[in-house]
């Protein structure tokens, strides 16, 4: 076994892609982190679905091709310019809210929502306001973290943020938490 991805790829991953590279932006989700979200999408038959940190839409397309067509995704980002090319090729989908806006704002104007599946791909849900997301978790859900292994675009001093985080993971009753030393390092914990 090697850690290459020999399944299918979501209809407009190649274009995403290639619109990612073109604009610049370096924060997107690997494609192993991506193969990891549309599998466990898939176990939410019916699911209600949070990214937080939209980028490019890369992982979004993923986590739509692990949906099935009765589930519902919200993806918010600040950045209009990375959502026009999340929107560009993915906007059709109806399953799919796109919504502009800072991460604490919609945190707070969201909080009584709840999902079964939540990808904290941003400062808000991960860094800041970890309470108020995880309170919006359903009994099962899911909570999915990536860049938790030393990157080389983090500044001075994010790695004793990202101990912090985890510590604060691993010190709640109510989760399971695993976490994989693969891939970017990943957080994979459950509601208890
Ligand atoms: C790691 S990237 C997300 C990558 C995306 N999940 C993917 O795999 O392509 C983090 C995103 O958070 C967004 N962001 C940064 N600060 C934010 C804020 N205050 N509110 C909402 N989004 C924010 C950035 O614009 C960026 O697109």
């Amino acid at each position: 076994m090697n850690e290459s991805v020999q399944q299918t790829l979501p209809q407009h991953y190649h274009r995403i892609d290639q619109a990612t590279r073109e604009s610049g932006f370096t924060m997107a989700s690997d494609i192993q982190t991506c193969s990891l979200l549309r599998t466990l999408a898939s176990t939410k038959p019916g699911g209600s679905f949070l990214e937080l940190g939209t980028g490019t839409g890369l992982s979004t397309s993923w986590i739509l091709d692990g949906m099935d067509q009765e589930s519902h995704l919200v993806s918010v980002d600040n950045d209009k310019a990375v959502l026009d090319i999340a929107t560009t090729y993915l906007g059709n989908d109806p399953r799919l809210e796109l919504v502009c806006a800072d991460g604490e704002a919609w945190l707070n104007a969201n909080k009584d929502m709840k999902y079964d599946y939540i990808f904290a791909d941003t400062w808000h849900g991960k860094y800041l306001m970890l309470e108020e997301a995880l309170s919006m978790l359903k009994k099962g859900g899911l909570y999915i973290l990536d860049d938790m292994l030393p990157q080389p675009n983090w500044p001075d001093g994010h790695q004793e943020k990202a101990h912090k985080l985890v510590a604060a993971l691993d010190a709640r009753p109510d989760l399971w938490v695993t976490k994989q030393h693969w891939a970017t390092g990943i957080i994979i914990a459950t509601k208890k």
